[in-house]
């Protein structure tokens, strides 16, 4: 099978890619900076995906699936956020994907089992404070997803993944010390933040044909903040 992973340098997207290279598979791998090894199952392309387009020879006749990492986490109280602000967090987290799923498109639809996976935060469905900016960026993204898996169907399916702090290069500057890391653990019912390693199951999960029932839909992963009060 064949993935398309803007933003496959992150956290999560390594250890999506090396799960997936392992089973055979060809990745499609978007990131500005150069990866860290060099695969021959890894086809890696340096760009920004804001500012340039994905070349149309570069992605393979058919696609298998494509997710889209990027995003940003800017945490300010309402009156210290510029329109600015809303405005790049608008563009890496929706348009960014607007533009990749745009580039895959033809390819996604030429398979017998696509899937786009994208991500949103656990702050659209439950209000936070601070997280104007990220919570407004992330549901559009979740619009978006519903929007097109109507689209779209029955040819490829289109899911969202929201979720709550994981421990990825992005979260680095909340979980940068042991009291920090303790208080958010402690924040959360499950008494931890994310794995990347599971958030890369899910995503694999919803890539594969045993997801093949699931559109639509936004999945959390926040070890129950979103959901219970406990
Ligand atoms: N981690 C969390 O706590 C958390 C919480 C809630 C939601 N989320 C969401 O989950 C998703 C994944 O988060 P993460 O923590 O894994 O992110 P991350 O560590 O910041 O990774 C983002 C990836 O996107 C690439 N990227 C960023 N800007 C790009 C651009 N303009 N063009 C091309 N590639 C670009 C980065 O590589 P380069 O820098 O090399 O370009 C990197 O590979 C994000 O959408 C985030 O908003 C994360």
């Amino acid at each position: 099978m064949n993935y398309l992973i803007v933003g496959g340098t992150s956290t999560i997207g390594k250890i999506l890619i090396n799960s997936l290279v392992r089973q055979e598979h060809t990745c499609y791998v978007i990131s500005r900076s150069d990866p860290e090894r060099s695969h021959p199952s890894v086809k890696s392309l340096k760009m920004n995906i804001l500012e340039e387009e994905i070349p149309e020879d570069y992605l393979p006749q058919v696609l298998d699936g494509m997710v889209y990492l990027p995003g940003n986490i800017n945490l300010k109280p309402f009156r210290a956020l510029s329109a600015e602000a809303f405005r790049e967090a608008y563009e890496i987290n929706f348009i960014g994907s607007v533009k990749s799923i745009q580039a895959a498109e033809k390819s996604l639809k030429r398979s017998e089992n696509a899937s786009i996976v994208l991500f949103s935060t656990v702050a659209v469905k439950t209000g936070m404070p601070f997280h104007s900016a990220i919570a407004s960026a992330k549901g559009a993204v979740e619009g978006l997803a519903r929007s097109l898996a109507a689209e779209f169907a029955p040819k490829v399916r289109v899911n969202t993944i929201a979720l709550s702090l994981t421990d990825t290069k992005m979260a680095n500057r909340f979980l940068d010390s042991e009291s920090k890391m303790k208080a958010m653990e402690e924040r959360h019912p499950m008494k931890q933040i994310g794995d990347p390693n599971d958030v890369s199951v899910l995503v694999e999960f919803l890539l594969s044909k045993n997801a093949k029932w699931i559109t639509g839909e936004t999945i959390r992963a926040d070890g129950g903040i979103g959901t219970l009060k406990v």
